[in-house]
């Protein structure tokens, strides 16, 4: 029997953080729409719910496919749940005790911490789908293509939103959309290159 270049057990591991991920990110998603006062940035949010509602649907097929239970607990999925939870009372907290325009800046920071997550989370799915063979290979590639370009948006375009209003809060210039907003950033480099871009576009 033809052994596979990945470890099994760590690969339902990530599904199962990648389960708890996205639930996590839709009461973000809630929390972070609720603080938003931007309304291009509130707009972006909901995009990004319908979307994050989306790729729990995908990882529970995901689970199906591996033989999971989606709602199964295990000590790194009990971590993400964690980290989720503190987002969402970060956003909360500073919605009870700061000024509007300060909360929305928390809450694009939170978002921030919660997407590094689901990128890297799907990055790596996307490794191991390059080496994954049969069914399962299949699935996890089919899975892969629909949704990495999603998460890229997802993380650069919010660090380009947070980093921006929290220019504009230290009362100096800010490009608004972010520059990879409209530059429709889709990968770090181009992110990158986009932030360079910003003092021109001010
Ligand atoms: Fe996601
Ligand atoms: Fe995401």
């Amino acid at each position: 029997m033809k052994t596979e270049k990945y470890n099994r057990a760590q690969l339902e591991d990530l599904v199962l953080q990648m389960m708890e991920t996205e639930l996590g990110g839709e009461k973000i998603y809630r929390a972070a729409i609720a603080a938003a006062k931007n309304p291009d940035l509130r707009e972006e949010w909901e995009g990004y719910l319908e979307e994050t509602l989306h790729h729990q649907e995908v990882v529970r097929g995901l689970c199906a496919t591996l033989g999971l239970d989606p709602d199964q607990p295990t000590p790194t999925r009990a971590v993400v749940a964690h980290i989720g939870k503190s987002l969402l009372q970060a956003i909360e907290l500073a919605q009870r005790n700061a000024p509007p325009e300060v909360a929305q800046v928390v809450a694009a920071e939170c978002v921030v911490h919660a997407e590094t997550k689901d990128h890297s989370n799907w990055e790596l799915l996307g490794r191991v789908a390059e080496v994954a063979t049969g069914d399962l290979g299949k699935a996890l590639k089919d899975a892969h293509e629909e949704v990495e370009q999603q998460e890229d948006h997802h993380l650069f375009h919010s660090k380009g939103w947070w980093r921006e209003l929290a220019i504009q809060g230290l009362g100096m210039p800010a490009v608004l959309p972010p520059p990879e907003e409209v530059k429709k950033v889709e990968t770090a480099i181009g992110a990158s290159r986009a932030e360079q871009a910003r003092t021109e576009m001010l």
